[in-house]
This record gives structure tokens, C-alpha cells and sequence, in this order.
């Protein structure tokens, strides 16, 4: 039987395996998807354990996505472009890294029906998945990127990677068609410091968080007028593409896939 796995730290939140292993099943592969938590100093051993095929792939969660890199014999543009990768490949002997999170989230977007051209977009957050959302904002021909971080130069670093964005203040809003929510904050029920009052109708709200389905920052974005989309499509999109990428198969994403990643 044919191994798989994630690898992050923590790692008992994830729904990956849940997800994978239902398509494996569907699609009468005989392979298995494990969750596996590891500590930074583990992780060259494990990605060995690729290279001589004990394992035939794996994704790569919170705080790895960019750990793996020297490890691995090739990148894709996209992994190259954001210095992250979250799928990892066998592929003739090479190791090689995805970013599946990018087509996650473009995806998930046309999925909402909110139309990002020429919109004003702010970005809360500047950690790991923020450079992904970024490369996929460009490909949508939005007017600005906006990046607001509580460590200010987490998020100047970021323009040093891509010079279009504009940095402000934390806690500061201003006229903004969509709010993308790419912080921690909300995972354990927490507010986010924003003026919503100060918010015009007829924006879009979107969280990368997916469990809770709907945060604090969500149900602000619902109170005041406004369209609402949590980050459970960018998830399982991210997942079809590694499903893709390892099987040659695009899995179905049905109601019961939908059910599936149901955790709240
Ligand atoms: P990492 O920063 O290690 O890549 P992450 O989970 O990808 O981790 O990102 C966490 C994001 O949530 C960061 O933007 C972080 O802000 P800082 O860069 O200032 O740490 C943000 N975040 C987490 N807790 C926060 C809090 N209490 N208030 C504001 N932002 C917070």
C-alpha cells in the first residue's frame, strides 16, 4: 500500500487525511494518507524517507512550508515565487515542490462570484500563506494590494518580495472591496481590532480560516451588509491539485466532500 502523509507542527487539527483518504477510497487507490507531526530537526530525515519512495508524497502544513525547500531537488515557478511549498512529488527520481495554495485560493474565488478586477484588496496578516494569495491576487488584475500586519516589518519584507502591495498601520481601514483575513486570529474564537462600522455594504469578507465556518471577523462582515466566504474551498481546491499532482486523477467535490471538513 502506497504512503502518504502531512507533516506540520501541530498537526492534529488537520482535516487533510480525512479528505484524501475519502477520494482514495472513490477512486479504488490502494494507498493510505497519515497526518504526522514533526519537529524542525526531523524534517531532512523525513523528506529522505521520499527520496528512496518509503513514502510516495506529502503535503506540507504551518510552520514547514518553507523548512522543506533546501531539502528538495526542484521547485515549481510558484513555489519558487513564494518560497513555499506544500505538496511534494517523487517524480524520476527527483523530489520536487507544489504550491497548490495558490490555485486553492483562485478557485475558491471564482467560486464566490465576486468579481476581484480592478478592486482594492487589504490583506490582514503576513505569515506563511500570505505570499501564495499575493501571487494569485496578481494573476486576478485587482487594482491594489494593501498588507496590514501587527509586526509592521513582517509585512515590509513582503514588499521587498513583491513591490506592488502597500503597507498600513494595523488596526486601520480605509475604502476596501475585499478584506481577506489571513491571520490566526479567529481559530480560537478571537476578535480583530477593525472600524467594521466604518465599512461600507457590498464588500466581500473573506477568512482562510475554515473551522470555526464562521469567525468573529466573518459574522462582523455579515452584520454590517456584506458577502462572506471562509477559506474551506481554498482547502479542498489546495487538495485537489495534490491529489492531481500525485494520482493524475481530479477527485469529485461533491456535498459529501463538503460534509466532510463539517468540524464545528
Ligand atoms: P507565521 O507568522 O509563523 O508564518 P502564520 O500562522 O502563518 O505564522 O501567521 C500568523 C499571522 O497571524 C501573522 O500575520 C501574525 O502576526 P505577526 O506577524 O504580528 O505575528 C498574525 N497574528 C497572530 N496572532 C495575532 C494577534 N494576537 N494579533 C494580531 N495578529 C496576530
Amino acid at each position: 500500500m502506497k504512503r502518504y502523509s502531512v507533516i506540520g507542527n501541530p498537526i492534529d487539527h488537520s482535516l487533510s487525511p480525512k479528505l484524501h483518504n475519502y477520494w482514495l477510497k472513490k477512486n479504488n487507490i490502494d494507498a493510505n494518507y497519515t497526518k504526522i507531526k514533526l519537529e524542525k530537526s526531523e524534517i531532512k530525515n523525513f523528506i529522505q524517507e521520499i527520496k528512496i519512495q518509503k513514502i510516495i508524497g506529502c503535503n506540507v502544513t504551518v510552520p514547514f512550508k518553507k523548512t522543506v525547500i533546501p531539502y528538495l531537488d526542484k521547485l515549481s515557478p510558484e513555489s519558487e515565487q513564494t518560497q513555499s511549498v506544500n505538496t511534494i512529488i517523487s517524480h524520476d527520481g527527483l523530489l520536487v515542490g507544489h504550491n497548490t495554495d495558490i490555485v486553492g485560493f483562485q478557485k475558491a474565488i471564482q467560486n464566490t462570484n465576486y468579481s476581484f478586477e480592478n478592486k482594492k484588496i487589504l490583506i490582514l496578516g503576513a505569515g506563511g500563506v500570505v505570499p501564495s494569495i499575493i501571487l494569485a491576487l496578481n494573476k486576478m488584475n485587482v487594482l491594489k494590494i494593501t498588507i496590514s500586519n501587527r509586526t509592521k516589518e513582517k509585512a515590509e519584507n513582503l514588499k521587498n518580495q513583491f513591490s506592488n502591495i502597500d503597507i498600513l498601520e494595523w488596526g486601520m481601514t480605509t475604502n476596501y472591496d475585499v478584506i481577506i483575513n489571513a491571520t490566526s486570529l479567529g481559530l480560537k474564537n478571537e476578535t480583530i481590532n477593525l472600524d467594521y462600522l466604518n465599512i461600507a455594504k457590498n464588500k466581500l469578507f473573506y477568512d482562510v480560516i475554515y473551522n470555526p465556518s464562521e469567525t468573529n471577523f466573518l459574522k462582523e462582515g455579515k452584520k454590517s451588509g456584506n458577502q462572506i466566504e471562509n477559506g474551506k474551498l481554498m482547502f479542498i481546491y489546495q487538495a485537489f491539485e495534490a491529489f492531481k499532482l500525485w494520482h493524475g486523477i481530479e477527485p469529485i467535490i461533491d456535498k459529501e466532500t463538503l460534509k466532510l471538513l463539517n468540524n464545528d
